[in-house]
């Protein structure tokens, strides 16, 4: 199995470090694209670089459009953009794709491939909203990061791997991140 993950300027990388993590140890092979804002956000909000993810993860630069997965010939099983800045929700929603992760995307949609969606932004504005319509008639999920509660968490990992256990489920990935309702 074969997934990309686009790392952009909104506030959660935590998600997509985490979600990086867990694929690697799964034996997924990965994908990752970052924005400049999203590396400048996970060195702030994590405290880490993008060279580091290199260990769990093949790291593709946002501006090389030569990459395999700008073109829709190379075969992956889909995308996830985590977390989802809403300048990168306005890129995906109108096509664009004059950066491999809007390229990527646009792939996506046009294959008929899986594309997550994890927006974070509050509160949203109606050109947010139109945009995260615009990409789900397109075909894409909208997992907003909005985690759920009910499991009772304590700790931010249980909030992260809540976010992330329903981005795996998505893509049909098996994986032990959270007690699911109903378990014991
Ligand atoms: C610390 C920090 C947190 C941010 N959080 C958000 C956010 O949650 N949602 C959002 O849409 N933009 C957020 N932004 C703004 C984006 O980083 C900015 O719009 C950027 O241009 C997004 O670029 P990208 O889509 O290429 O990653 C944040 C910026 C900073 C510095």
């Amino acid at each position: 199995m074969r997934i990309i993950v686009a790392v952009t300027g909104a506030s959660g990388s935590i998600y997509a470090y985490s979600l990086i993590r867990s694929l690697h140890q799964l034996g997924i092979e990965t994908y990752v694209i970052a924005t400049g804002a999203g590396e400048n956000v996970l060195r702030y909000e994590c405290g880490l670089e993008l060279q580091e993810i290199a260990e769990y993860a093949t790291v593709l630069s946002n501006q090389d459009l030569f990459a395999p997965v700008a073109s829709g010939s190379f075969c992956t099983d889909g995308m996830v953009v985590i977390p989802c800045s809403m300048n990168t929700l306005g890129a995906i929603a109108n096509g664009m794709g004059d950066t491999l992760l809007s390229r990527a995307a646009s792939v996506m949609l046009k294959e008929k491939r899986r594309l997550v969606i994890v927006p974070r932004e509050s509160p949203l504005h109606i050109i947010h909203l139109e945009n995260m319509l615009r990409v789900a008639r397109a075909g894409a999920d909208i997992m907003p990061a909005s985690p759920g509660f009910y499991n009772h968490p304590s700790e931010i990992w249980e909030l992260v791997n809540f976010m992330n256990a329903r981005v795996l489920d998505a893509f049909g990935i098996e994986h032990e991140l959270m007690k699911r309702w109903g378990e014991a």
